[in-house]
Parts: C-alpha cells; structure tokens; sequence
C-alpha cells in the first residue's frame, strides 16, 4: 500500500474516533446505578469504578459512610485514587490538596502560605450520592455540568419476602452499547437457542406463548402468571409447596429486570441490573434472594454463571457484527419489549427536555404472543 493511501487510511480512522467520541452516548443520567459491592470498600481502601464514562473513586469513611467522588483532582486532574484515604478525607498524591469525602469539599492546599487569599472550601471536587442496598454501593448519577435536584428518589432495593433468606451476587461485563445490552436481557425469544442446558431446556421445547404485558411506571411488567411447565426447577417447587407457582416480570428504567417467583410461602426474587460502563461496554449485575431451602447457594450459582456465560458469548459475537454498522430489524411481537424500550427511554428524555410529563408508549394491558 502506498505511503499516501496509508495516510489517507490514517487519518480516515481517526476522524472517524473523534466523531465516535462526540456523538451522543444515549446513557440516561439522573438515575442511581451500582458502582462496586459493598465489599469492595473497606478499611482506607480506594476502589475505582466508571459508569456513564465517568471515572469513579470510592472509600468508606471512618463512620462507615460509602462515598463516590470523581476520580480527578479539581487541581491538575490526578487521579484520586493514587491518593489516601485518612477515613474523612481523600489526599490527592500529586500536591497533597485533601477533599472531604462526602463533600468533594477542598479541605486543605499544603503549598497555601498565610499570605495567599485563595478559598480553599469553594474548590470542591465532583461528588456523587451514594447509597448501599442489596451489597452494592449505588451512585447517583447526574449528568455533568448539571446541579443534583433538590431531592433525589431513594436507591432502588430488591424486594424480598420474609425475614431469612438466601442471597448470591453475580456480575459479567458485556461489549455492548448500553441499548444491546439492555434489549438482550429482555429478549423472549433467544431462550431455546442461547440458553439450551439440560437442567433448563432444548430448542426442542420450543412452544407457542401468550404473556399478558401492562404498563408501569417508567417500564413494563409481564402479568403474574404461571411460568412455562417444562422447566425442572418449577415443577419442583411445585412439588414442593403443593401450590401454583406464579412469576412477575417487569423492566423499570434505566436499566432493570426485576423477576419475582411465589408459590405458597417459598418466593424467589432477582435483580439483574443493566449498567453502562462506557458506551462499547456494560456490565450485568445479577442478584438473587430465595428462601427456597432445597436450593443452595453454590448450586445455584453454578446455573447461574451458565446463563450469564451463555448471555456473554452471544454478545460478543454479537459485537463482532455491530462493529460494521449494520442495518437493524425489530419485529412484532417477539421483539415488541425491545420497542416499548426505546419508546419509554425517548419518551422520558422528551418529557425532561419540555418539563411535561412523560408519556407511557402503552396505553394499557397488551396480549404479545411468539414461540420460545
Ligand atoms: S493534581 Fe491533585 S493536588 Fe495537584
Ligand atoms: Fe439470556
């Protein structure tokens, strides 16, 4: 290849990145997202993480209390997490400015003499709220450059149904945009082909259903009903308790799954949380809660790893394919949660921009129908 056809190549690429790096991410901000588990941070420890782009350092502080500021020193844009932490204040390693924790708020500038004027506390660096649930540190995301509303909604919690439980954490990382990501987990139709397991089921199964959907706030539930016979897990609980085993489903934006199984006093109830890392990537944080006894932790683990696994090779080969651009298909009905995705994510960017309230893309209850 010539030199001038190499160059062209060159630059050809680059403009490409730089456009690639201007156009809108499509990340919904001002929601809370799991960051790292609470275990992660202990003691002085520093943890980083990066949601929505945004480059994350956490810490306990001495009280206990989980923070997240940015990780760049307002200073010279160190990263924070080359500091320490004295359980109060984070101490950049550059030229040892010192934020409070919580705050962001500069606490002190050790180059400052008495005769200089500059007012320490009105450098603060960026800071995020943080909340703890389910053993994961949620940080508030508001989008950059803009102030965090007067009053932020609670951190979202898996609901559980009795006082001692079972819970197990599982995460995976996805080279996906966000939107893939998130349409991939909702996906009614992959099942027989993605996640064929001799403990679950075979393409074989493949069968006609009809699923009532209504809608609910910020999302979309599919109706209580009894999930599909030919899985071994359900026909054993039934077993069990002797009673109908019911299943709820619902999609809440920005990005959860929220799964709820009963039958008699036993329930089962998950939480697999879609977050954007970067706009090439996103990571599944899955949590489960039972207090179905004939079900351990390592066992169920075991399954579940197989299905995020399963999950995880279908998105890279997926990626492998987007990398080209390509042209793009949603079809009814199998497709039709993907569809009322993207409407409820427009919708609820359109009623932030005009200050109206959001629209619902259903009007009501809606029957789908397609074979899996
Ligand atoms: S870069 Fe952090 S103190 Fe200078
Ligand atoms: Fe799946």
């Amino acid at each position: 290849m010539s030199e001038a056809v190499q160059a062209m190549l060159q630059t050809n690429a680059e403009a490409a990145r730089e456009t690639e790096r201007d156009a809108d991410p499509g990340f919904l901000w001002d929601f809370w997202y799991p960051a790292v588990r609470s275990t992660e941070i202990t003691g002085r420890k520093l943890a980083t993480a990066m949601l929505l782009e945004v480059p994350l350092v956490l810490g306990r502080t001495s009280d206990a209390r989980a923070f997240a500021l940015r990780d760049s020193c307002p200073h010279r844009g160190m990263p924070l997490s080359y500091g320490r932490l004295d359980g109060q204040a984070v101490e950049c390693c550059y030229h040892g400015w010192r934020f409070d924790a919580c705050s962001g708020r500069c606490v002190e500038i050790p180059s400052l003499t008495s005769q200089d004027k500059l007012k320490v506390e009105r450098i603060f660096a960026g800071h995020y709220p943080c909340a703890e649930r389910d053993g994961y540190v949620w940080v508030y995301m508001n989008e950059p450059g803009t102030r965090l509303p007067e009053t932020i909604p609670a951190a979202p919690a898996l609901p559980v149904f009795s006082g001692k439980y079972k819970i197990t954490h599982l995460a995976c990382e996805l080279p996906s945009h966000i939107d893939h990501g998130i349409i991939g987990l909702m996906d009614p139709a992959h099942g027989p082909f993605v996640h064929q397991s001799w403990f679950w089921r075979s393409r074989h199964s493949i069968h006609e259903k009809e699923k009532q959907f209504e809608p609910i706030p910020n999302g979309f539930r599919m109706s209580k009903h009894s999930p599909s016979t030919n899985s071994a897990p359900y026909q054993l609980l039934k077993k069990m308790t002797g009673e109908p085993v019911t299943t709820t489903i619902d999609f809440v934006l920005p990005n959860q799954r929220l799964e709820e199984i009963h039958s008699g006093k036993l329930w089962f109830s998950s939480r697999a949380a879609v977050t954007p890392v970067r706009r090439d990537l996103c990571r599944i944080d899955f949590v489960a809660a039972w207090n179905v006894v004939f079900l351990p932790v390592p066992i169920f683990r075991m399954f579940g790893k197989t299905f995020l696994r399963q999950d995880q090779e279908t998105m890279i080969r997926q990626a492998e394919g987007l990398k080209h651009n390509p042209q793009l298909m949603l079809i009814d009905d199998a497709d039709r949660p993907a569809k009322w995705y993207f409407a409820l994510k427009a919708n609820l960017l359109e009623s932030r921009r005009t200050g109206t309230p959001m629209v619902h893309p259903m009007a009501g209850p809606v029957t789908l129908r397609w074979r899996s």
